[in-house]
């Protein structure tokens, strides 16, 4: 499968390119950039929303699953997009959003039987939103922000759309009837089926592996989401899509990807993207990922910190080298490779849930290159991190991707994690030896001859990682 050892590369679409000068990102914009993903050595790109949308979630309210939006151009530039993409021998992926829709959407007037709705005026039991707030409190009639859809059986309408809105953008687009696309991240899974009988979910046993809302982390999900009905729903899906690579966003513990897995090929590996940079807990989310074989490694994204923010820009290098080789897929979130940090966001917000600062456009040069207009929100440092000063510096954290994303296609399938030091990350890559120190002080250097370094210096200096073959 050619995405098994890939890079996916993350675009958040309003913040890539901007080509019409309207200062919001583009189709046009992305097919203009993609010598950058070319550059970098990346196997594949995922687009995050594109669909007409109202923006209430930016995007991933969808007014309708089978056009794009104006603001990002037409079915002809999406075409285009991936006709390049795949020139270049890049995979594309979009953003499927199955559990809910806009209230744009058509069925939200023609169809509301196909929604949740409260029997009683307010929440009529516990569920709590991934926003916080009650889970479900309109009655029909009502106009919640991104009504949840109903879906209980594999043959429900819902799936039957999801089915056939995958099926249209995945047959190869010479064929006429579909548009080439590769694969999909599925939007917020585990939430995809609800109880019918709307029942309360009880209390939780044991503290959940990753964030959540206060009031969440007190209930055990066992009837607002993580349906074992979900797995069944998701077989009709699967078989629509073919070999398409279906990569699930599961809020859930690793310890559970695996009956996810019948019907997923990868699913994100959040406990290692939520992990403190500290070898103890490094291991032991990389340890029950690895596993697996089928967890997708990420450190950031659209929806919380970035990257530099969160494990400090001077252990960005480090942690490059981490994601880039361990075994399987990697997804990148655009800016990563820059050293991008969070931004200030803006004033009011555009995203109800803080996430401003982390959607800020990318930098091209030292005076921007994202938009010849005025950016829908700024850019942060232009003149401190910029694609074109990296590239031609061989020693940035730009040119560390590239050589990490070349360097691992030599990387055998075998994976080990050795005992190493305190603080320190070591594995065995069949002949090679991944040594990342997460403290300020030295450590010795793993043995072998080096092939890569983050930082000059003898043994592995403060904030290092090192590769040596064997
Ligand atoms: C996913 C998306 C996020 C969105 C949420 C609701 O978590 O990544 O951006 O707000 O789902 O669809």
């Amino acid at each position: 499968m050619w995405w098994q050892d890939a890079v996916v590369y993350q675009i958040y679409p309003r913040s890539f390119q901007d080509s019409d000068g309207d200062g919001v990102g583009d189709l046009r914009g992305i097919t203009q950039r993609l010598d950058h993903l070319a550059y970098l050595g990346v196997d594949a790109l995922w687009l995050s929303p594109i669909y007409p949308s109202p923006l209430a979630d930016f995007g991933y309210d969808v007014s309708d699953y089978t056009g794009i939006d104006p603001q990002f151009g037409t079915m002809g530039d999406f075409d285009e997009l991936v006709a390049a993409a795949h020139e270049r021998g890049l995979r594309v992926l979009l953003d499927l959003v199955p559990c809910h829709t806009s209230i744009e959407h058509p069925w939200f007037r023609e169809h509301p039987d196909r929604y949740i709705w409260s029997p009683v005026d307010g929440p009529p039991n516990n569920w709590v939103s991934a926003f916080g707030g009650p889970g479900v409190e309109s009655r029909r009639g009502e106009r919640p922000l991104v009504p949840a859809l109903v879906l209980s059986r594999a043959a429900g309408p819902r799936t039957g759309a999801t089915r056939k809105s995958s099926r249209r953008c995945r047959t190869s687009s010479a064929s006429g009837s579909g548009r080439g696309v590769d694969g999909f991240r599925l939007d917020a899974i585990d939430r995809l089926v609800k109880d019918e009988q709307l029942r309360d979910d009880p209390p939780a046993s044991r503290p959940f592996p990753l964030p959540l809302d206060p009031e969440a982390a007190r209930l055990e999900m066992r009837y607002s989401g993580n349906r074992p009905e979900a797995i069944e729903a998701l077989r009709a899906l699967r078989e629509a899509a073919g070999d398409a690579l279906l990569v699930g966003e599961l809020y859930r513990p690793v310890g559970e990807y695996e009956r996810w897995l019948e019907v997923l090929d990868l699913v994100f590996a959040f406990e290692f993207l939520f992990s403190p940079w500290d070898a103890e807990r490094l291991r032991a989310a990389i340890e029950p990922a690895a596993e697996l074989r089928r967890a997708a490694w990420v450190m950031s994204n659209h929806d919380f910190d970035r990257l530099a923010t969160r494990v400090g820009p001077e252990n960005l290098r480090a942690a490059a080298v981490l994601l880039l080789t361990l075994p399987g897929t990697a997804f990148v979130y655009q800016g990563d490779e820059l050293g991008l940090a969070n931004g200030p966001g803006h004033e009011p917000p555009f995203d109800r849930a803080g996430r401003d600062r982390l959607r800020h456009p990318m930098q091209w040069d030292a005076h921007g290159g994202f938009t010849s207009g005025t950016p829908w929100l700024p850019l942060v440092d232009p003149e401190a991190r910029n694609v074109a000063d990296e590239r031609a510096d061989p020693g940035s954290l730009l040119n560390l991707y590239r050589s990490l994303i070349e360097l691992r296609r030599e990387l055998g399938a075998g994976f080990r994690l050795l005992d190493a030091e305190p603080g320190v990350v070591a594995f065995e890559r069949d002949r090679h030896t991944v040594a990342v120190n997460t403290t300020a002080e030295p450590r010795p250097a793993p043995e072998g001859e080096p092939v890569l370094a983050t930082h000059e210096g003898e043994g592995l200096p403060p904030h290092a990682a090192l590769i040596v073959r064997n």
